[in-house]
């Protein structure tokens, strides 16, 4: 017996090969401080958490979901996207609840690539978007992003044979890995771009609601036009600390969308529905607690910045938003080799940068999801480390 082909061109999950590491220093005795993995380190507010239980108490909230998500849900994710980012859609055909939007992300490859087909990726990114397109047999096409373009892909450095031949493309800002932001003039040209080579642009924005020093980041789709080309996919996980629930949503082309429910429709059965309920509620309800817990992020993110740019003297830039700080790693070292010495001398767990593509290599990803009081006995360890 053997397992498929397909996994021989797929690397194990950069996470799972980590907590490897972890499980080691654990067993030594080290206090490991996760800072590697984006996840929120608080619960959502607690009328969030009354919903969920007042609908898993109703008898009739346990069967099968359905593949649309409830009309209620459809209807607080189209409210949301017009209220917080000025953007209309239609509530049967421009949205689509998802179990969490790294599901949708995944099935989109299958709904809309076939073998030997192109995706554009950025180069670092969120590993799902290459690792989608291997699993279905497409190729991709690395859009470096560097620190000299503010970790932009330069859409006229793709060569128009590429162009030609890509069926997608993905972009992710507020950024993952970077912490780097995009204008909506960016936006612009990006869609300009997708309607002239006929690629789907799948904009990525689970961190949209994660902004600092009164940054509001901007949906794609808030550019003209856009719905003809793109889908953007969000999330709760990081708006709502609703990381372990499973909600996200894909929003805009209706075609794509049909496609990616026919996918989705053959492999789930939709989301529990006392979830969709608490995740209107998310929605609907106040969302002035955001701001507090963003103000918690930044002074994390202040603490970090203190350390990797003034003790350390690394070059670092200061995130807008997002839930990482991106410094590069001095000489002498590769990204996973100064990772792993911060972890076996302080005991702080990063994430190398190689872990989200070849020009990943060179830095680090530092996350701010540990309560603060976590993050700042992290941070005088790392203060004490000598390189
Ligand atoms: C850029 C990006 N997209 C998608 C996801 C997946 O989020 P979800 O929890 O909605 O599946 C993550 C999670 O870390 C992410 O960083």
């Amino acid at each position: 017996m053997r397992a498929a082909r397909r996994l021989d061109s797929l690397p194990i999950y950069v996470f799972a090969l980590l907590d490897a590491k972890l499980k080691m220093a654990r067993a030594q005795g080290v206090d490991v401080i996760k800072l590697d993995i984006g996840s929120p380190d608080g619960p959502p507010p607690a009328d969030i958490i009354a919903a969920l239980a007042r609908s898993a108490s109703e008898p009739t909230r346990h069967g099968y979901a359905g593949y649309f998500g409830t009309p209620a849900l459809r209807r607080a994710m189209v409210d949301y996207y017009a209220s917080r980012f000025g953007v209309t859609l239609d509530v049967v055909n421009e949205v689509l609840p998802l179990i969490g939007s790294k599901e949708g992300i995944a099935n989109m490859a299958l709904a809309w690539l076939d073998p030997g087909d192109l995706a554009l990726v950025p180069d670092p990114g969120y590993p799902t978007y290459r690792m989608s397109a291997y699993m279905v047999g497409a190729e991709v096409y690395d859009m470096p992003l560097l620190a000299e373009n503010g970790f932009l892909p330069r859409l006229d450095a793709i060569p128009s044979e590429i162009a030609q031949r890509a069926r997608l493309m993905w972009l992710n800002y507020p950024n993952n890995p970077t912490g780097a932001v995009a204008s909506l003039s960016f936006f612009e040209q990006a869609v300009d771009f997708c309607r002239r080579y006929q690629i789907l642009l799948c904009h990525d924005a689970p961190y949209a609601d994660v902004c600092y020093d009164g940054y509001r980041a901007p949906s794609l789709l808030a550019v003209p036009g856009a719905k003809e080309v793109a889908v953007e996919f969000n999330s709760l996980s990081k708006s709502h600390n609703m990381a372990g629930w499973r909600v996200g949503m894909a929003l805009g082309n209706a075609t794509a969308l049909a496609a990616l429910v026919q996918i989705k429709s053959n492999i789930d059965s939709g989301i529990f529905l006392a979830v969709q309920d608490a995740a209107v509620t998310a929605l609907t309800g106040d969302q002035s607690w955001i701001a507090g817990r963003n103000a918690e992020y930044q002074e994390r993110r202040d603490l970090l910045l203190d350390v990797l740019g003034n003790d350390w003297g690394l070059s670092v830039a200061k995130p807008q938003a997002g839930l990482y700080l991106w410094p590069q790693i001095p000489v002498g070292y590769t990204s996973a080799s100064f990772a792993d010495r911060i972890l076996l001398e302080t005991g702080v767990s990063v994430t190398p940068g190689s872990a989200f593509g070849p020009h990943g290599e060179g830095y680090l990803r530092i996350s701010v999801g540990q309560t603060t009081q976590r993050v700042r006995v992290a941070a005088e360890r790392l203060r004490g480390f000598r390189f």
